[in-house]
């Protein structure tokens, strides 16, 4: 009877999953996951290490873990399960897997929230029913491109001879609405639309940026000054390096990145400056200590976080990176 009692409460726990909310636990019986598709990118480095950080502060445990792609996704998850983590903080690889990852969560009565990237329905639209915490894209590349025509100006450029490698990642909304928001202003700022170029790139790193950058530069050798913007600072460094190698000088470069991590503050270090000119910068300490705490508060005290948090940038240059650095708790 008793052989029996226990197995069909476990049947029943393991059916009943996902509907029923998780009891209050004791705080330091508290484990999540964070997930990230970049482990080795300063960005998402910094990101776990604040989650890591909070985590001490407030008692419960962070487990850092690499999603590279769908299956390490779902292994992370199984792992996370056996290990009796009660949800995890994600940004995934692809964000068309929101609904598989969602699934595998729901099987395990875990909580799930994404920061960075969105996931997408299999409508195509973005999840609103997962929590999400991410730049405001559309605004940050604004913030871009203004900056990319301001230094045009300063360098007394004419347009007529300048051209745009933009590196794109149309795949990814995020990634999207930054280039576009770029874009936008610098046609408000009176760019010429004929000469920005797009490259796309098949991923959200340095050596894809490059890959797709190169031949853009070599098929359109007329232009004598160029400008780059991407999705993120190690893409815009990516197209940085395809130009010293096509043969530009830094006097003709104006990239300008996203993310403000240790990727720019190595370039900001080197002895020289370089056609990298500055990174609009928002807080990935913030971004990895607040979605953290919001899915630990969800779990604690089933008080669902925000459907929507958007956050802002600030203007990281060679010449202000260390101060910004500071008020950004980077
Ligand atoms: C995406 C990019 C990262 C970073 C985050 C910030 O995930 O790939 O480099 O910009 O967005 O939200």
């Amino acid at each position: 009877m008793i052989r029996f009692l226990k197995s069909s409460l476990f049947v029943l726990g393991v059916t009943g999953l996902g509907v029923a909310s998780a009891p209050l636990l004791a705080q330091d019986e508290v484990k999540i996951g964070f997930i990230v598709k970049k482990p080795e990118q300063a960005w998402f480095i910094n990101e776990q290490d604040a989650a890591t950080k909070l985590g001490q502060e407030e008692g419960f445990e962070v487990v850092r873990l690499a999603g590279e792609d769908g299956q390490q996704v779902l292994s992370a998850i199984d792992n996370l399960n056996s290990q009796g983590a009660q949800g995890f903080v994600i940004c995934p690889p692809d964000v068309r897997l929101g609904p598989a990852i969602v699934n595998r969560a729901k099987q395990y009565g875990m909580k799930v929230v994404t920061v960075d990237d969105q996931f997408l329905g299999a409508d195509g639209e973005p999840m609103a029913s997962v929590p999400h915490l991410g730049m405001s894209g559309y605004k940050i590349g604004q913030q871009v491109g203004e900056t990319i025509a301001k230094e045009m100006k300063a360098r007394g450029w004419d347009p007529q001879s300048v051209a745009a490698l933009r590196i794109s990642n149309n795949e990814l909304p995020t990634a999207k609405e930054r280039t576009d928001g770029a874009t936008d202003a610098l046609l408000e700022a009176g760019f010429v639309k004929d000469n920005i170029f797009d490259a796309p790139q098949q991923n959200t790193d340095t050596s894809s940026a490059f890959a797709a950058a190169s031949p853009v530069l070599s098929k359109n050798g007329r232009f004598e000054h160029w400008v780059i913007f991407a999705l993120n600072e190690e893409s815009v460094l990516g197209g940085v390096r395809a130009s010293e190698q096509y043969g530009l000088s830094p006097d003709q470069v104006i990239g300008v990145g996203i993310n403000g991590s240790g990727a720019a503050f190595a370039e900001f270090s080197r002895e020289k400056p370089t056609g990298f000119y500055g990174t609009i910068a928002v807080s990935s300490t913030m971004h990895g200590r607040q979605s953290a705490e919001n899915l630990y508060t969800w779990i604690t005290e089933d008080k669902e976080p925000p459907a929507n948090t958007e956050t802002t940038g600030t203007l990281m240059t060679r010449d202000n990176w260390q101060q910004v650095r500071e008020e950004l708790g980077l």
